[in-house]
């Protein structure tokens, strides 16, 4: 490396060091305390709109897995209690259907559709949003101890449920990867940590002040009702 190069490098290392970024790769090396007292002062960074709208996808995934799981009961001797189905469907309608899909349709369809931008993905995004709410409507009926006695009702409640995930795990991967970087791109910065700001207060206004936080609570016990709250079980052998 040239002198000049060699002093760019130490310049530019010593710069970071300043703000905090680098503290060397020594391992247990603890960064400077400028940066470990201004980072204890400071408020947590903001969750901003699109990953707010990511993380509950992830709540949603999660009740996709619980859906999975009792679908897969359904079939044996021993079917999912009625009351955790129940609940299951009720998490989807509540936080998936009335809180996290109306938020789509409210606020991000139509910015981009105004703009021009994904009117295609959109039309058929809101087509699936109809089609999963019809499919809630059957599994919240069929949720309940009578229906799930009758073979030809839990085979078709099973049939629901998999409907319900085979159709919502590309809805919401597509929403992730094309949808909301589209939408993010038509704002400037600060316009859209203010559009962060009133989704967190739509999500309190309709969720409660748990909002996000206590759906997760909510999945926990759903999973663990069903036998899949261990993650390690998950790991390929
Ligand atoms: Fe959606
Ligand atoms: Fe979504």
């Amino acid at each position: 490396m040239s002198r000049d190069a060699s002093r760019r490098l130490f310049l530019s290392m010593t710069s970071l060091m300043g703000a905090g970024l680098v503290w060397g790769e020594t391992a247990g090396a603890a960064p400077p305390s400028r940066g470990k007292e201004k980072k204890e002062k400071s408020e947590p960074a903001e969750v901003n709109a699109t990953e707010d709208l990511m993380r509950e996808h992830g709540v949603i995934r999660r009740t996709l897995l619980v859906y999975e799981a009792c679908a897969s009961q359904l079939g044996t001797g021993s079917p999912p209690r009625a009351d955790v189905l129940a609940s299951a469907a009720n998490l989807i309608r509540r936080f998936a259907e009335n809180y996290h899909e109306r938020l789509e349709e409210e606020q991000v369809f139509p910015r981009l559709e105004k703009a021009g931008k994904q009117g295609e993905l959109i039309r058929v995004l809101r087509e699936q949003h109809a089609a999963g709410r019809k499919l809630t409507d059957g599994i919240l009926k069929s949720a309940t101890p009578v229906a799930l006695q009758d073979a030809g009702r839990r085979q078709a409640l099973a049939s629901s449920l998999q409907a319900f995930v085979r159709m919502y795990q590309p809805h919401a991967a597509r929403e992730d990867t094309e949808l909301f970087p589209a939408f993010h791109a038509l704002f400037a910065e600060a316009e859209f940590h203010e559009l962060g700001e009133r989704f967190e207060e739509q999500e309190h206004q309709i969720l409660g002040a748990g909002g996000f936080e206590s759906a997760v609570a909510e999945v926990a016990q759903l999973e663990t009702a069903v036998g899949i709250h261990d993650l390690a079980a998950f790991t390929a052998r």
